[in-house]
């Protein structure tokens, strides 16, 4: 029982048992104050799932209210716990959403994107809760230290233009979470559908051993390593600072079966019976660098960005490489940028791969290249 409907009828229910008056009304009351919403705009989200420590405040409540016979606004009118009483909670909730509208407006009026979800991110960061329990957490007054923190988070991403994920130090990927920082690449949506499609193409296979070449904070290896622990994961980068992270985010998930090693491409490589080779490579050409947005351009690597060739020196190195280090049969899959899969494939075919398939992502733009050694 997660949904806030099912807590509502539930806490209904319990305070029949105790005879309360008006029980829908009273439990309606809790829920909406919990949550921080208008008690009416309760059932626009009926099926929103509660956190534990929403579902703990609610029993907090109907327990004392039970315990104590009053309604719940007595119980919040009389509430002793922390010292604070009703109206200071909801002038702490006034202020503390004003102050949210503002830090939305000051990202908004500089040209940042998805302000409103930024600066709930930017809050809760700081509060040391997640993003949905935001409200709870309004109804305490903010300490200046905290304001000052979100103050400066804010300046940072407006001023210096550093991504929201690097400002956290994580970012979510295939439900793992992720540490980064300015050493490695930000895992990106689309890559999740590059590891599906590694994750399909192994099925049934035993035991398989995978490749990825570009670790960066190691998403794709350590998601693959997690979703089949029968798999042993082999992961190369160039960059130390890179593998550092990798390693912190292998520790972090408890990922068992992965391996990082430093390793400019096949170079420190030894093993030659993969039956997967995976690589989310740089492929920018280096014209294309100075007009990158400047959240990429002046945080991420540019390590991680750009490569030669007009961008398919790896497309090419690596394909041509990898027959030597798969078993027969063994696939390697590429992400690539948004204009580079019909020449990537063409590439995989000139070096012996068949089946080579283009596979689009969310936006339906050409994004992976996935091909079967003879
Ligand atoms: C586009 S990032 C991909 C990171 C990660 N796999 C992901 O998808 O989020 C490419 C990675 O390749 C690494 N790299 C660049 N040149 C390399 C080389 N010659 N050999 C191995 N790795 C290299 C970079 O350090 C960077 O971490």
């Amino acid at each position: 029982m997660n949904k806030l409907i099912d807590i509502l009828n539930w806490s209904e229910e319990y305070l029949k048992k105790y005879s309360f008056s008006k029980p829908r009304l009273e439990a309606e009351k809790v829920l909406a104050h919990v949550l921080g919403y208008e008690r009416i705009a309760l059932y626009a989200y009926f099926d929103r799932p509660l956190e534990n420590e929403e579902k703990d405040e609610v029993k907090r409540y109907l327990k004392e209210m039970t315990s104590k016979n009053l309604g719940f606004e007595k119980v919040l009118k009389n509430s002793t716990d922390k010292n604070i009483s009703g109206s200071d909670i909801e002038n702490h909730q006034n202020s503390n959403m004003e102050l949210l509208e503002k830090s939305c407006e000051y990202l908004e009026k500089h040209g940042i994107a998805n302000s409103r979800i930024e600066t709930e991110y930017i809050f809760a960061h700081v509060l040391g809760c997640k993003r949905m329990m935001l409200k709870l957490n309004f109804s305490k007054k903010l300490s200046d230290d905290e304001k000052e923190s979100i103050r400066k988070l804010l300046l940072d991403r407006v001023k210096k233009r550093k991504p929201l994920q690097y400002l956290l130090g994580y970012e979510e990927f295939f439900g793992y979470r992720f540490n980064v920082n300015e050493s490695v690449l930000i895992p990106r949506p689309e890559t999740e559908l590059l590891v599906e499609q590694c994750i399909n193409l192994l099925y049934g296979v035993k035991n398989p051993k995978i490749l990825d070449i570009g670790v960066g904070s190691g998403a794709i290896a350590i998601t693959l390593a997690k979703e089949m622990d029968e798999s042993a994961v082999l992961g190369v980068d160039i960059s130390d600072a890179a593998l550092e992270v990798a390693n912190g985010n292998m520790e972090l998930n408890n990922a068992k079966n992965v391996k990082f090693i430093k390793s400019d491409v096949f170079s420190n490589v030894n093993y030659h019976e993969f039956d997967l080779i995976v690589s989310n490579p740089p492929y920018i050409p280096e014209h294309e660098y100075v007009g990158l947005m400047p959240e990429v351009r002046l945080h991420e690597p540019k390590l991680a960005l750009t490569a030669e060739k007009e961008g398919y020196y790896f497309y090419e190195k690596i394909s041509k490489e990898a027959p030597t280090y798969l078993k027969t049969g063994g696939y390697l899959a590429f992400e690539v940028g948004y204009n580079q899969a019909g020449k990537v494939r063409d590439i995989m075919e000139e070096n012996g791969f068949e089946n080579v398939v283009i596979v689009r992502d969310y936006e339906k733009i050409e994004r992976m290249v996935i091909g079967r050694k003879k």
